[in-house]
């Protein structure tokens, strides 16, 4: 603000800085309203006597430049408050296909906002009364006390060595060989996908996904400029002839990855068979087509045993990619997930990974590592597969009992998959939106925005009370339009 103001002895010293002082305000550069030094800071900076600073601030309060609070200091007053033009850039014009993808398909934004007087089954996030509060802040501290500022300053950008150890581990007890494979962290499942696929894909490359599916997922497939192969799910699971039929008619094409969440499938919640798991691996390897497994929502089985993953029968080789994530049961605001696949892979994906972000908070990987391995994390799962167990198995009779369906889908998981009779799922929505009850219309799940006689129920957050008698309101509804 004064390194250009060079005082002279041809003139009062106290009028050269008033005049200085002055122009700035005039210019507009010194804003409006902004603090100017206080004449002891001025006149040290300026090497001049304190009384010239003071008679310079007197003579522009007088003038009514600037003025004083008392107690907080002096500050300008410009009547220059906008430039003399206004600088409008066309931001519509410069925006890439990237964000006119993502605002497009932005459900937050596109679709009917949550409210508190509303039964909402539009969400599947779990539900933050079973976090174990207690324990995270001991983990908390614990952490702290260990790391100290350590765990404060940069970190390495594969993520937090514990965790990283744990979560091998982790994937080893799951069936998973880890010996040619390593870990990244990433901000949750949703930046791991981002972060692969903006490293290995081109516009107009091909991939393969579950039709319908996760609709963040087909948000970054459109987003990166990928064409969709969206192969059917329906009640009989996966349409295998669809994908042997679309390999066969797409051979010249360059398919790069199928996308699959083989467990409590998002929206469905179908769990694939551990037959079809071995006939999708073997088919994409036939194809060199590399698979990125979805295992987002595997701790949430309710009646049968713990089915494999598809990246356990990867063992020695590097054609499957998982990507996991706790957020379906603990903390999704901590945002973390991994990356697991071959160390090659890993290794190009952590440079990728420092290039955009540098890496996810160390304090929170802290965290989260020191609660997963204090032992109290197996009991937790045991406690709310118990408390969304006997939700989903309520919701389900709920919803054969009141809503006149096609068919009914559901394994697990925190969801329930509708197919309607005839009836329009946005218009449904309309009604029960009138009617206090708002849920996820099936559309925003197929790829082509298909099916909108398909409806998604997120339960995980509702009381047995709201469950039944907002299922009940849809139903009614649905009697009402079918009249
Ligand atoms: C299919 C699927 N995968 C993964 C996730 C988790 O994503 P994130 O870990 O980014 O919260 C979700 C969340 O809804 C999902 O539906």
């Amino acid at each position: 603000m004064f390194s250009n103001l060079k005082l002279n002895d041809n003139e009062a010293i106290y009028i050269q800085i008033k005049d200085h002082i002055s122009s700035m305000i005039d210019k507009g550069l010194i804003p409006n309203n902004s603090k100017l030094p206080s004449t002891r800071e001025l006149s040290q900076l300026l090497n001049v006597s304190r009384n010239s600073v003071v008679l310079a601030y007197e003579e522009l309060k007088s003038e009514g430049i600037i003025y004083s609070i008392s107690g907080k200091g002096t500050f300008a007053k410009s009547k220059k408050n906008l430039p003399d033009s206004i600088w409008n850039i066309n931001w519509d014009c410069l925006e890439n296909d990237y964000s006119k993808t993502a605002n497009k398909m932005d459900i937050v934004k596109n679709e009917i906002p949550w409210r508190k007087d509303l039964i909402s089954f539009k969400s599947i996030s779990p539900n933050g009364e079973l976090f174990d509060i207690e324990e995270l802040k001991k983990s908390f501290l614990n952490r702290l006390s260990i790391e100290g500022h350590k765990i404060l300053n940069y970190g390495y950008a594969q993520g937090y060595k514990p965790l990283i150890d744990y979560l091998l581990k982790y994937m080893n007890a799951k069936g998973v060989d880890t010996a040619n494979k390593d870990i990244l962290i990433t901000n949750g499942f949703t930046e791991g996908l981002d972060l692969l696929l903006s490293s290995f894909i081109k516009k107009g490359d091909y991939i393969i996904c579950e039709n319908p599916t996760h609709n963040t997922a087909i948000k970054i497939f459109k987003s990166l400029g990928l064409n969709i192969i969206g192969i059917d799910i329906n009640n009989n699971g996966l349409d295998f002839d669809m994908l042997e039929e679309n390999l066969n008619n797409l051979k010249d094409k360059k398919i790069k990855f199928a996308y699959i969440t083989p467990s409590y499938h998002n929206p469905t919640g179908i769990v694939m068979s551990p037959e079809n798991r071995y006939k999708f691996y073997n088919i994409m390897k036939k194809h060199n087509i590399a698979i990125i497994e979805d295992g987002f929502n595997e701790e949430l089985l309710y009646s049968s045993s713990h089915i494999f993953p598809i990246a356990s029968l990867d063992n020695g080789s590097n054609g499957v990619i998982y990507i996991g994530s706790f957020s379906k049961i603990l903390f999704p605001g901590l945002r973390i997930g991994w990356i697991l696949c071959d160390k090659q892979v890993i290794s190009k994906l952590e440079s990728v990974k420092r290039c955009k972000n540098i890496h996810v908070s160390f304090l929170d990987q802290g965290i989260l590592y020191d609660y997963l391995s204090n032992g109290g994390f197996e009991k937790y799962v045991k406690k709310i597969r118990k408390f969304y167990g006997d939700k989903f198995t309520f919701a389900y009779e709920c919803v054969n009992k009141y809503i006149p369906n096609e068919y009914v889908l559901g394994d697990g998981g925190l969801h329930i998959f509708i197919k309607l009779k005839n009836i329009d799922s946005r218009s449904l929505l309309l009604k029960c939106h009138e009617n206090g009850v708002i849920f996820m219309p099936g559309d925003i799940f197929y790829v082509n925005n298909s099916h909108n006689d398909t409806i998604r129920l997120g339960f995980s957050r509702l009381t047995f009370e709201e469950i039944e008698s907002g299922i009940k309101t849809i139903g009614n509804i649905i009697k009402e339009i079918a009249k």
